[in-house]
């Protein structure tokens, strides 16, 4: 059976060694493997979503929860304002993942409903009976206290400690743990929101946000931009605001307001040079609601409202190409949004070279150059460690949850493919078809294959002679990084491998090497560019010349801690305990528990670490990090 479906598969893709028509092969027994159409990816397909957009559509949710802290549930109704795009169509389908349905009505009637039984990572589909007539569909309900989605903070959990928090991460398949709704980026609503929380906290949304709304418990948002669904968002907490531009604000716990604020003052620039250059911002204003540590993301581009992590505020501005980030993607992905996890790279590639565009433009050429080339070591570094399949741009993520495959490749792999692109047809000629991109695309879901037929149409035909469009599409389907890419460089850290060498060769003492002038930069590539193991003097000598266990440089901290599980230097390990536990930033903690994990003191120490950290770390984290401890 198994041999009449490969060679079957192998007809299907047109590909030498179909012998369909021998007299092994039956073509009856063929039809019945259900593998054929497994063995090519549906384009456009989401695999991650059980929901029936093509039949039954949703347009737009009405939301009235109530967050109730003693519980860890929000319960509410979600009215959903459904089109039949299928006149004949008589059931709705929706993605929940935990959630508790209550009843479902429509025009005041109930209405019968099945929740199939759940996947262990899509969750469960929710079937409802249309009713005859009518369009709007009340869904009662309430999710469970360990929603993927959301995370419950105790108030010592927060700056503050006086009170909870809460908030919600959506991306990817995550909304459907607190709101029923079809659960893919190719669905688009617009939507509002009633939230009702404790009388003293305060709620956003990524929605329209009043800054001066009166605090009485009640919060009203509405949102007239067509959305997908993982970018709806929701924090309560005690927040406040503080405008840092016309346009832009920020929102965060007392204690961190001002230096939040400091820190991101250049955000209305980065909105300006990047409208200048890309087109209308879409969205009227840009926010920041800076997190408490446990948040898993650097940032998380919600609507008018980007989720930050604290851990950026370093107090020089150095981090804060995450600002970029989530900003850039105002344009790419929430204005022109990624049809499936697959196209993931249009999102996150596209928005990785714009940050280093915005950032250029704000910060100067040097410091783009620096933070293009630790960007280009970090795919260097996954391109040598992941499987060839996952260094796919248009990745296969059939059967996987998009949690799981998270890497530099979308990102870095992307956003030096549009270089390329660039170097290629010129800065100047890029920036108009980006701007006609955005334009194009503008609050619709597109997939690879759509990207590649409109660059047919544009940059393929009008310079034909300086682009190949099998060269693309060895960027996008093929593994690795096509021989002859650019490769970014920089002067500044010329000298910085200079003294590395001379350092390394004992040539100099740690004291002769002249880091007054260093940026945060430049001491990211001298510690990241260390060989994996020096001795226990060296690790001493860096140490007490340049303090570095006691850095108050997140990013600077967690090289010089990986160095020191590297080379089990125990003087940090106390710092390192600390790091683990007060932080939930996932790319920042994960990398720190993999490589304690390969020694058995190591996985030791990350059990202890990992128990005291897990009430505190928000469930994405939990799930990326337990296997290194078990
Ligand atoms: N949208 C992403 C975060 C994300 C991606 C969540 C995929 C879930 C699935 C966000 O914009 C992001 O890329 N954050 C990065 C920022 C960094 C590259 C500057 C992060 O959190 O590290
Ligand atoms: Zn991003």
């Amino acid at each position: 059976m198994k041999f009449i479906s490969s060679i079957a598969a192998l007809c299907l893709l047109g590909l030498s060694g179909c012998s369909q028509f021998e007299e092994t092969s039956q073509p009856e027994k063929a039809v019945e493997q259900p593998s054929l159409a497994n063995d090519v990816i549906e384009v456009g397909k989401d695999y991650h979503s059980f929901a029936n957009p093509a039949e039954v559509l949703v347009q737009h949710i009405s939301l009235d929860l109530t967050a109730d802290f003693s519980l860890k549930q929000l319960i509410g109704v979600a009215k959903l304002t459904i089109t039949r795009v299928d006149e004949t169509a008589t059931t709705l389908v929706l993605d929940t993942r935990g959630l508790v349905i209550e009843k479902v009505l429509a025009n005041g009637q109930e209405l019968g409903f099945e929740l199939a039984e759940p996947d262990a990572e899509l969750g469960a589909a929710l079937s409802i009976t249309l009713p005859s007539d009518g369009n709007i569909i009340d869904v009662h309900y309430r999710t469970s206290e360990d929603a993927s989605g959301v995370q419950w903070l105790t108030p010592a959990q927060t700056a503050g400690k006086k009170h909870p928090f809460l908030f919600t991460q959506a991306q990817a398949v995550h909304a459907r743990s607190f709101i029923p709704l079809q659960d893919s980026p190719q669905v688009r609503v617009t939507y509002d929101a009633v939230i009702r929380t404790p009388e003293d906290l305060l709620a956003v949304m990524s929605a329209a946000n009043d800054p001066d709304t009166e605090r009485d418990g009640v919060y009203e948002f509405t949102m007239p931009q067509s959305v997908p669904s993982y970018l709806i968002a929701l924090a309560i907490g005690d927040l406040q605001f503080k405008a840092m531009g016309q346009r832009t604000g920020v929102y965060a716990e007392p204690a961190l307001l001002e230096s939040a604020a400091a820190e991101f003052s250049d955000t209305e620039s980065m909105l300006e040079v990047t409208e200048k250059t890309y087109g209308p911002y879409s969205w009227d204003r840009y926010d920041l609601l800076i997190l408490p540590p446990s948040f898993p993301f650097g940032g998380m581009e919600n609507p008018r409202l980007s989720f930050i992590t604290p851990t950026v505020i370093a107090g020089d501005k150095s981090l804060v190409a995450l600002i970029a980030h989530e900003l850039a993607h105002s344009w790419s992905g929430n204005t022109v949004t990624n049809a499936t996890w697959r196209d993931l790279w249009l999102n996150e590639g596209f928005t990785t070279y714009l940050t280093y565009r915005i950032m250029e433009m704000i910060f100067g050429t040097d410091r783009y150059k620096m933070e293009a080339v630790l960007g280009y070591q970090d795919l260097q570094a996954d391109i040598a460690s992941l499987p060839a399949n996952d260094q796919i741009l248009a990745i296969d993520l059939r059967g996987r949850n998009p949690d799981d495959v998270f890497s530099n490749i979308p990102y870095e792999k992307g956003a030096l493919f549009l270089r390329e692109l660039e170097q290629k047809v010129g800065r100047e000629n890029f920036d108009k078809f980006l701007l006609d991109y955005f334009d194009e695309f503008a609050f619709k879901s597109i997939t690879t294959d759509e990207f590649i037929a409109y660059l047919e149409t544009t940059l393929l035909k009008d310079y034909a002679g300086a682009l190949d469009k099998s060269r693309i599409e060895q960027w996008i389907f093929a593994p690795g990084i096509p021989e002859g890419a650019p490769v970014p460089e920089s002067d500044a850290f010329s000298s910085v491998d200079n003294f590395r060498t001379q350092w390394l060769e004992a040539t100099i003492t740690a004291n002769e090497i002249d880091t007054e002038q260093w940026t945060v930069h430049q001491w990211l590539y001298f510690l990241n560019n260390m060989p994996e193991t020096l001795s226990e003097a060296q690790m001493v000598e860096l140490d007490s010349a340049f303090g570095l266990t006691q850095s108050k440089n997140n990013e600077i901290a967690h090289s010089w801690l990986m160095m020191a599980v590297k080379n089990q230097y125990q003087p940090a390990y106390e710092r390192l305990f600390d790091y683990l536990t007060s932080i939930g930033r996932n790319k920042l903690v994960r990398p720190l528990y993999r490589e304690l994990s390969k020694t058995p003191d190591g996985k030791a120490f990350a059990k202890r670490a990992f128990e005291q950290a897990k009430p505190g770390y928000h469930p994405l984290t939990v799930k990326a990090n337990q296997g290194y401890v078990e």
